[in-house]
């Protein structure tokens, strides 16, 4: 089965009952499709498959730490999906910052972050994908969060630290469609 495939079939049968995830993740895998131009060919549907599973750690029965990048690439680990897959879905949308202070960074050492174009793009989709499946831009997706969890709480600060390298990483992959147009 192609990975694709595999990631929609797995996404919708986590997350289906998760709130609005498997609306998000979707949207995601579509922005993932509208930035793919700008990565090297053979990692396309790479990016579109970690779209489709970025946030399956959501879901409840994969829940183990409560962290939901690292519950997600575990499991993800565990069903023997491609470990860049892994890798990129444990390290998305700067986890690194979240995981510090959760005390779980070294948990997270367990997977390699690739810093490449397709992990800025996989970062890209996420953060121009609103939490009910709609498009948005950036900066309202990282206002909406700011405003979703409370100042002093881990993801407020956790998205406040990262903020700059989330809005470089999404620049990084405008500046690349931009040299690479459809
Ligand atoms: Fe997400």
């Amino acid at each position: 089965m192609r990975i694709v495939e595999w990631a929609e079939r797995t996404a919708e049968a986590l997350l289906s009952n998760v709130g609005t995830r498997l609306a998000h993740v979707r949207c995601a895998a579509r922005r993932a499709g509208h930035a793919a131009p700008a990565l090297p060919v053979q990692d396309r549907e790479l990016l579109v498959a970690a779209a489709l599973v970025h946030d399956i750690g959501y879901a409840p029965p994969l829940v183990n730490t409560g962290f939901h990048p690292l519950d997600g690439a575990r499991w993800l680990r565990d069903q023997g999906a491609d470990d860049r897959l892994v890798c990129l879905v444990a390290h998305h949308t700067g986890a690194a910052f979240e995981a510090e202070r959760r005390g779980l960074s070294d948990q997270l050492k367990a997977y390699t972050r690739e810093e490449s174009a397709t992990a800025d793009a996989l970062w890209y989709a996420d953060l121009t994908s609103g939490p009910a499946g709609e498009a948005t831009t950036f900066e309202e997706r990282v206002n909406e969060i700011l405003t979703r969890y409370e100042p002093g709480s881990v993801v407020h600060e956790s998205v406040t630290a990262a903020r700059p390298f989330l809005a470089a990483a999404v620049e990084r992959t405008k500046e690349r469609l931009a040299a690479y147009p459809r």
